[in-house]
């Protein structure tokens, strides 16, 4: 299977993408992860990337696509794929488009409304050594992991903001893109994790 999970900031894309992934035997291709292990390792990719991660700006189109395309061409993705935060752009996805020599199965669409994000984002919490998504509220991490969870540097409200302007300026457009080639599937992202997952299975069918 090639899919894609698109959907605002905090809509639940890596906690839904980390449920499913062993199930269908993919790899969970995320860009935003891939950004974030460059910028710990200090590579001129990272230092480009934080410079727009912490404003809560894209990353640039010709960075992305290439940092991408090298990573599908890779042994592990021939057979399928589950692409987490890319594409965020038309450029991007035309490139994806291009670069593929087999089509897409689906585009999942995890919509969320606005004003539930800003307190997921606020409140999220990651385990480095485990990389488990946790949410103060949501989905409170056990006692014995608290002292070492980070919280991102673009997870402030007002990063948030406007990643979710950015995300509605940029990133919504391609949703005609992909609805015109009959593969955009719409789940309702508001509810317990566990729903939000059966509701992802019984989109794609599996
Ligand atoms: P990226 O890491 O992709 O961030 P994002 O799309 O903003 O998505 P998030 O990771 O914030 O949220 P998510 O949907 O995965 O939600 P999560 O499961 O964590 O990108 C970061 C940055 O990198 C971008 O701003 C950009 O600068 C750059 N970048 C990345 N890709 C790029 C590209 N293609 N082009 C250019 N630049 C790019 O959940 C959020 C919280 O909610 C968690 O705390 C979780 O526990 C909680 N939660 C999850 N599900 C539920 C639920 N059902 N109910 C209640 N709480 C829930």
């Amino acid at each position: 299977m090639r899919m894609i999970f698109i959907g605002p900031p905090g809509a639940g894309k890596g906690t839904q993408a980390a449920r499913l992934v062993e199930r269908l035997a993919i790899p969970h291709i995320s860009t935003g992860d891939m950004f974030r292990a460059a910028v710990k390792a200090g590579t001129p990719l990272g230092k480009q990337a934080k410079a727009c991660m912490d404003k809560g700006e894209l990353v640039p189109d010709e960075v992305t696509i290439g940092l991408v395309k090298e990573r599908i061409a890779q042994a592990d993705a021939q057979e399928g794929f589950m692409l987490d935060g890319f594409p965020r752009t038309l450029p991007q996805a035309e490139a994806l488009d291009e670069a593929l020599d087999q089509p897409l199965d689906a585009v999942v669409l995890l919509e969320v409304p606005d004003d539930l994000i800003v307190e997921r984002i606020v409140g999220r919490r990651s385990d480095p050594e485990t990389g488990a998504i946790y949410h103060l509220k949501f989905n409170p991490p056990p006692a014995e992991v608290m002292g070492r969870l980070k919280h991102r540097a673009d997870d402030t409200e007002e990063a948030c903001r406007n990643r979710l302007g950015v995300y509605h300026g940029q990133t919504a457009p391609i949703i005609p893109f992909y609805e015109g080639k009959g593969l955009v599937k719409r789940v309702d992202g508001v509810g317990s994790a566990d729903e939000v997952t059966e509701r992802i299975r019984a989109a794609l069918g599996r």
